[in-house]
């Protein structure tokens, strides 16, 4: 069972659950950010051993498990906001577990998922990215390519989309994302689209101030993370790039789709006893905030130029 579409069963299970008359004891998504590795372990254990059961005997198929899933549900979305062709050619830029890269695949002709993939526990990350599309039948129009977003390998004009979408995020710093819209723009043709996705801090909601004040965490604490940028920065990133007749939309899908999950202890040591204090007191309200209210990602800005 490849372990990209097991993530999904987490959020998938529950919605299902009515319709296929089962009540797993999974726990809500909110009561996994405090679980020390042996309760994570457990529920993951046990999402697979539901998932098993459903996709043998319950004419469940893993398209069912991405598309009620919150993740799947929101590229699925993101995708039909961006109004690909059936003809497209898309470069899904920062593809990680290929999420996107699946969404996007449903709405286009081929998809070519893209990442830099230099982060820890990233040992079988293609296998597990081509296992994905194989249980979606999708691996004749998907495929994975490590590369970075700044140089790819590409002829200018190989594609008529190039997103980024969730991804920004974890670039190494702002230059780097310029000079990613830059190679974007190279690499598609001339009328084709330059596309990123992105959550912005402005949250509408408490479950949403809940994700920002754990996402925040991660930012300081954990490495890797940039801050979710304002819109007048993603707008003059792009004004910068060249690009003119910028369009841009505000999406609120509230749902868990960018989860921050990240466990606070991996990164306390070299802190000092006040930094480790603060921290603490930080990450403990961002996890008594999303045991009260609930988690789910900000607004999504997407912004769509045209070369
Ligand atoms: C949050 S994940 C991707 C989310 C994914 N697009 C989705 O829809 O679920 C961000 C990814 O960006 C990748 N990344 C970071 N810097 C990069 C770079 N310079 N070039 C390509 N990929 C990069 C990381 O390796 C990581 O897999």
């Amino acid at each position: 069972m490849g372990v990209n579409l097991q993530i999904l069963g987490k959020t998938a299970i529950p919605r299902l659950a009515p319709k296929l008359n089962i009540s797993p004891e999974i726990p809500e998504s909110r009561f996994l950010y405090d679980m020390n590795m042996k309760e994570f372990d457990e529920v993951v254990r046990n999402v697979e051993r539901v998932l098993k059961v459903i996709l043998e005997k319950a004419d469940v198929s893993w398209w069912d498990i991405y598309l009620n899933s919150d993740i799947g549900m929101e590229r699925i979305a993101l995708a039909k906001e961006m109004e690909l062709d059936d003809q497209d050619i898309v470069l899904d830029v920062g593809c990680g577990r290929g999420y996107f890269s699946i969404a996007a695949a449903t709405e286009s002709k081929s998809v070519v998922g893209i990442d830099l993939m230099n982060g820890s526990g990233r040992a079988n990350w293609w296998s597990n990215f081509y296992e994905g599309m194989h249980e979606l039948n999708l691996a004749d129009r998907v495929s994975g390519l490590k590369s970075s977003a700044t140089l790819t390998p590409f002829k200018s004009s190989r594609f008529t989309v190039a997103a980024v979408v969730h991804s920004i995020r974890n670039f190494q710093n702002k230059e780097t994302i310029k000079a990613a819209l830059k190679e974007m723009k190279r690499v598609v043709v001339k009328g084709g689209s330059v596309i990123l996705a992105e959550n912005i801090p402005t949250p509408r909601n408490k479950a949403q101030e809940a994700h920002l004040q754990m996402f925040n965490c991660k930012v300081k604490y954990a490495t890797g993370e940039l801050s979710y940028p304002q819109k007048e920065e993603l707008i003059e990133w792009f004004q910068k790039v060249g690009f003119r007749g910028i369009e841009i939309k505000e999406l609120n899908y509230n749902l868990i789709a960018t989860p921050p999950l990240f466990c606070l202890d991996y990164y306390l040591s070299p802190l000092s006893e006040i930094q480790k204090h603060n921290a603490r007191a930080a990450y403990d309200q961002a996890i008594s905030m999303i045991h009260t209210w609930g988690e789910t990602s900000p607004p999504t800005l997407l912004v769509k130029a045209r070369k």
